[in-house]
């Protein structure tokens, strides 16, 4: 594979993987950045990160999220950097079960080393995952202070994966790029989930799973009076799946039905935040949590829901 020109130590070393996100037509290095063949746009690599979004033809709603995200970050605080680590040990341990469980269902039937993108990656809690997994990662997200906390965290703990900034709507790979692309509690941050999920269709060759919020039947209640969900710091009104949505996203895969889990996690507040880092109290809550999910996954109830589908 052709290497960047790195002089620019680009983030993002594979020139010949990139095409325009706006038409897909194939880059060339130039001296301002990469140049698409078609459009003429250019894309800048600025502190070494591949910029392959272009500001212009983003709405409203995303460059809010944009800058939102970008203050979230800011300074970098270990307690946002290194997500799940500064969490209660009840909603650590819900949050790496769910990862966990994600995990289990892929690369079924893959033999080489498979590769993964990891797209609205954060600071990159699942891209680690995935690469003591095994897996060859790689990465994209909105938010470049979001990227640079995945540099501090993979500075860290001494890996490095590719990453560029990217719009997980225009995503600036071929179709078929990676083995799998996943997104967790990602979509539901952009105006258009399902736009998302058939960008995470189109770039994978066989799987494609993400974890999102979700509310459907008496949880709509919950969730209108704020009960349901932990509200987000960068969006007011952020588009959790719904049955429907998620029928819709399995519909684009290709499939009638892949592999759907629902989750049921407490309301934020202090039984989850504050008592549950008491590690008896964590366990009990753990124990009683995974009951009700069970019960109520029987009935199609959760507030989270993980979707794997295969992809032809
Ligand atoms: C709640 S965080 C989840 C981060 C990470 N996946 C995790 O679970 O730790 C949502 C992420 O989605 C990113 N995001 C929001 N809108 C996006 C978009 N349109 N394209 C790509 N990433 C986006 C945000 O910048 C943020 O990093
Ligand atoms: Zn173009």
């Amino acid at each position: 594979m052709k290497p960047m020109t790195n002089e620019k130590k680009a983030t993002w070393d594979c020139l010949e993987m990139l095409v325009c996100p706006s038409c897909r037509a194939r880059l060339t290095d130039c001296t301002q950045g990469l140049r698409c063949t078609t459009c003429d746009l250019t894309y800048t690599v600025t502190e070494s990160i591949p910029r392959m979004v272009d500001e212009s033809w983003l709405d409203e709603a995303t460059r809010q999220e944009m800058a939102a995200q970008d203050g979230h970050f800011a300074g970098l605080p270990d307690k946002a950097v290194f997500k799940p680590d500064y969490h209660s040990r009840y909603r650590r341990c819900r949050t790496r079960q769910r990862l966990e469980h994600l995990l289990a269902q892929l690369d079924r039937g893959i033999t080489h080393r498979p590769s993964v993108h990891v797209a609205c990656c954060g600071t990159g809690y699942e891209v680690e995952a995935l690469l003591q997994a095994g897996w060859q990662v790689s990465a994209s997200d909105l938010s470049v202070q979001a990227l640079r906390g995945l540099s501090k965290r993979s500075a860290a703990r001494s890996y490095r994966v590719p990453y560029l900034q990217a719009d997980v709507r225009y995503l600036p790979f071929a179709a078929d790029s990676f083995d799998v692309a996943v997104a967790v509690e990602g979509l539901h941050h952009t105006p258009d989930p399902l736009g998302g999920f058939t960008e995470l269709v189109r770039v994978a060759r066989h799987q494609v799973a993400v974890i999102e919020p979700y509310t459907t039947g008496a949880l709509n209640l919950l969730a209108r009076l704020g009960l349901a969900h932990r509200p987000e710091y960068s969006r007011r009104q952020p588009r959790r799946l719904t049955a429907s949505l998620a029928g819709q996203m399995l519909s684009v895969a290709g499939v009638d039905a892949g592999i759907t889990r629902l989750y049921l996690d407490l309301p934020p507040g202090l039984l989850a935040d504050t008592a549950g880092d008491w590690p008896i109290l964590a366990a009990l809550l753990g124990a009683s949590n995974r009951g009700a999910e069970w019960l109520l996954g029987i009935v199609g109830m959760g507030n989270k829901i993980a979707l794997v589908a295969d992809v032809n």
